[in-house]
C-alpha cells in the first residue's frame, strides 16, 4: 500500500505522507519506545557531583545535609550512603560509630544501614562513587550497592 499523498495546488504538486501513513508511523514509534523502555530503565545512571576530593575529611565522614548523604573517605577511597530515612525521608542522625537514628519517628539503622528498629522497613542505600582525575567526586544516586563491597 502506498501511504504517500500527493497534493496539488495551482499545478504545483508535492508529495507528503497520508494521514493513514502518519498514524501508522506514530503507532510504530510508540511500539518501539515501549519495547526499548524496559532496557533503558535498568541501565539508567544518575551521577551527581558532591564536591572536590579535598572537601571531605580524610579518615572521617561528612554529612551533606542538602543532598542527605553521608560521605566516608579513607585517603582515595570514598563510600557514600544515603542519609534519607526509608520511612518518610527525614535526614537520619549518626549516633557514635554504630547506629543511625531517625529523629522523626525513631527508626534505627545499624552502622551499614540495615534497619534494626521500625517504622522504617527498608535499609539505607549505598551508592557507586567515582573520583575524576580533576578530583571531583561523583555519586550515582540511581545505584544501590552492597555495603560490604568496596
Ligand atoms: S521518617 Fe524516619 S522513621 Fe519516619
Amino acid at each position: 500500500m502506498n501511504s504517500e499523498k500527493v497534493s496539488c495546488l495551482n499545478g504545483n504538486c508535492t508529495k507528503g505522507i497520508s494521514r493513514r501513513g502518519f498514524v501508522g508511523f506514530l503507532v510504530s514509534a510508540a511500539a518501539s519506545i515501549s519495547i526499548l523502555r524496559p532496557l533503558t530503565a535498568f541501565s539508567k545512571e544518575k551521577w551527581i557531583s558532591i564536591g572536590m576530593k579535598d572537601d571531605f575529611t580524610d579518615g572521617g565522614f561528612t554529612v551533606i545535609e542538602k543532598k542527605k548523604l553521608f560521605v566516608f573517605r579513607d585517603v582515595d577511597n570514598f563510600r557514600v550512603m544515603t542519609g534519607k530515612c526509608t520511612h518518610f525521608g527525614c535526614l537520619v542522625e549518626r549516633q557514635g560509630d554504630e547506629t543511625y537514628l531517625c529523629p522523626c519517628h525513631k527508626a534505627v539503622f545499624d552502622k551499614i544501614g540495615h534497619v534494626t528498629k521500625g517504622p522504617a522497613k527498608k535499609d539505607l542505600v549505598w551508592y557507586n562513587v567515582k573520583v575524576e582525575s580533576t578530583g571531583e567526586v561523583f555519586v550515582d544516586i540511581k545505584s544501590a550497592i552492597d555495603p560490604a563491597v568496596e
